[in-house]
């Protein structure tokens, strides 16, 4: 799956969550590819977690904006994180559900970036731009993004 410019909200520290996200299915699909099954379980744990992270982050972004819509978007997340974890389940019952999932992953991540994700964009960015002074946004986003993806991330 390749990344594409109407994938990008222009807030640069989501754009670049999207960014993993993408290769982590990419990264599945070669897996795929290479009929290797146990990467396949190490990448959709990896997967997994790192959308996890990345959900609460944006949760918290779109609270602390005040964002209308954060429930329903906290709502989507939560649906697609039960979808995922179906899909492992089946994994670890040893089902061969590997393409059918990487074929929900792409599909389910631009349809939520371009309609959800987007329509948070002009709020959340006003949200950062009351923060202050650009060291204060930037301090503040690093504080949030080590509290949600750890330090190293
Ligand atoms: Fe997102
Ligand atoms: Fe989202």
């Amino acid at each position: 799956m390749a990344w594409t410019s109407d994938l990008e909200t222009g807030i640069e520290v989501i754009d670049n969550q999207h960014m993993r996200i993408v290769d982590y299915i990419n990264r599945l699909e070669e897996a795929i590819n290479h009929l290797d099954r146990h990467s396949v379980g190490l990448v959709l744990d990896e997967l997994g977690d790192y959308c996890l992270s990345h959900f609460a982050f944006e949760e918290h972004l779109q609270e602390q904006a005040g964002y209308k819509l954060a429930v329903e978007h906290k709502a989507t997340h939560e649906n697609f994180a039960k979808r995922l974890g179906r899909y492992q389940e089946k994994y670890k019952a040893r089902e061969d559900v590997a393409k059918q999932l990487h074929s929900m992953l792409s599909t389910w991540l631009v349809h939520h970036i371009k309609r959800d994700d987007m329509a948070y964009v002009p709020e959340v960015r006003g949200g950062i731009d009351r923060m202050g002074s650009d060291r204060q946004k930037g301090d503040w986003l690093t504080r949030s993004v080590a509290g949600f993806f750890g330090k190293d991330s």
